[in-house]
């Protein structure tokens, strides 16, 4: 991989933007639960700092809607940890794409955050006129936002057309460098767990991915999806119906590398106090939630985690936020944890998961990035990178 990178350029009386992933998951009342992508993202802004560069860091938190900001999806609580972390005030700017005061106030060794950038209209379309006027608030962008180099956004991406130098950050290459390195010759066989929440964009991940694994287990709503591709029943739970002949082609084109849950654990509503009832896939309403799987199906997910050469985590496989629907990614995170294999976990929830579980010593490498790892595994190149590697060679 040629780019530059953020240790080979003098930042001395620059202005540095941070394009970090600082998107941390948070409970209901705003509360950070697992810090593990801020303290990631705090070297690169250390090193900038202590070199002298005036440093304006960004990140998107959630999936907000462009052009309003709420507060739900505000960095507020990410300035917060992040000022505790690096000792020093880090001021939140809200409406910053324009610069303004506070941008002509900069000194060098400040760190500032720039307020949810998928808070800007056209930040998602990586809209050029966005990203143009961003490049101008810097003399060098850095992009250290792994986690989100599978994005083509105006942070990850347009901005770094337009600026004088465009580098990578020192989290963003360590991440290349060790995904590259563990999965040039993956050991047989290759085993991939994805689950969690956001069906749509990993859906369409799988095809390719099914083709390099040698198993491949779904959790959360990506299992519902090939429920219903099965022809089965799954109440008003997570899926996504307009991709079931997606997954109804992968599971023809992939014969048995696809193991569907054969118990599950339901409830009647999404909450923390929701009673949990285990069932057959037969027995599901019409009014059944799927929030977990059942101990059946967990032991046929662990005896294959058991006998992987190299396994690859992303995604819980239930809602283990709620103590009565974590049992299945508890038990996945144990054989995960107790296989000889080389493990890979990643995704913000997944390390929320094994940071809950405390198995974080026995995974062999855990990445920043969900989605991101996913399509670096995929073999795609990564728009964030790519981009990188163009500015270089230009
Ligand atoms: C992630 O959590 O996978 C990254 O932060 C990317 O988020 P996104 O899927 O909303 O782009
Ligand atoms: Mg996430």
């Amino acid at each position: 991989m040629s780019f530059k990178r953020l240790s080979e350029v003098d930042v001395r009386g620059k202005r540095v933007f941070i394009r970090s992933d600082l998107n941390v998951p948070q409970d209901d009342d705003g509360n950070i639960t697992d810090d593990s992508r801020i303290r990631a993202s705090v070297p690169a802004i250390k090193d900038a700092a202590s070199r002298g560069a005036a440093v304006m860091v960004t990140s998107h938190l959630g999936r907000p809607s462009e052009g309003q900001w709420s507060a739900a999806d505000s960095l507020a609580p990410v300035a917060r940890r992040l000022s505790e972390l690096l000792g020093q005030d880090v001021p939140l700017i809200r409406d910053w794409v324009s610069g303004g005061a506070w941008h002509a106030a900069l000194a060098p060794g400040d760190v500032v955050l720039l307020e949810n950038c998928r808070f800007n209209k056209g930040e998602k379309k990586d809209d050029e006129a966005l990203a143009q006027k961003m490049a101008l608030l810097c003399d060098v962008y850095c992009n250290d936002a792994f986690a989100t180099a599978h994005r083509a956004e105006a942070t990850t991406h347009g901005i770094a057309l337009f600026v004088p130098i465009a580098c990578a950050g020192p989290l963003l290459a360590a991440e290349l460098d060790a995904l590259g390195k563990a999965l040039a010759q993956p050991k047989r066989p290759l085993v991939a767990i994805v689950g969690g929440a956001k069906v749509s964009t990993k859906l369409t991940v799988l095809r390719a991915l099914a083709a390099k694994v040698d198993a491949l287990i779904v959790g959360g709503g990506i299992a519902n999806t090939f429920i219903l591709a099965t022809g089965g029943r799954i109440g008003k739970s997570l899926a996504e119906p307009d991709l079931v002949g997606e997954a109804e082609g992968i599971l023809k084109a992939f014969p048995g590398k696809v193991p569907i849950p054969v118990d599950v654990v339901c409830a009647k509503e999404f909450s923390a106090t929701a009673a949990p009832t285990l069932k057959k896939l037969d027995e599901i309403a019409d009014d059944d939630l799927i929030l977990d799987v059942g101990p059946a199906t967990t032991a046929l997910f662990s005896k294959l985690i058991a006998h992987a050469g190299t396994i690859v985590w992303n995604g819980p496989v239930g809602v283990f936020e709620f103590d009565a629907f974590a049992a299945g990614t508890r038990a996945i995170g144990d054989a995960v944890a107790g296989s000889s294999s080389f493990s890979i976990a990643g995704g913000g929830d997944t390390i929320a998961a094994i940071n809950t579980f405390g198995i974080a010593d026995r995974i062999s490498y855990i990445s920043t990035a969900g989605g991101a790892f996913l399509e670096f595994l995929e073999g795609k190149t990564l728009p964030a990178v790519a981009v990188l590697e163009r500015r270089a060679s230009s």
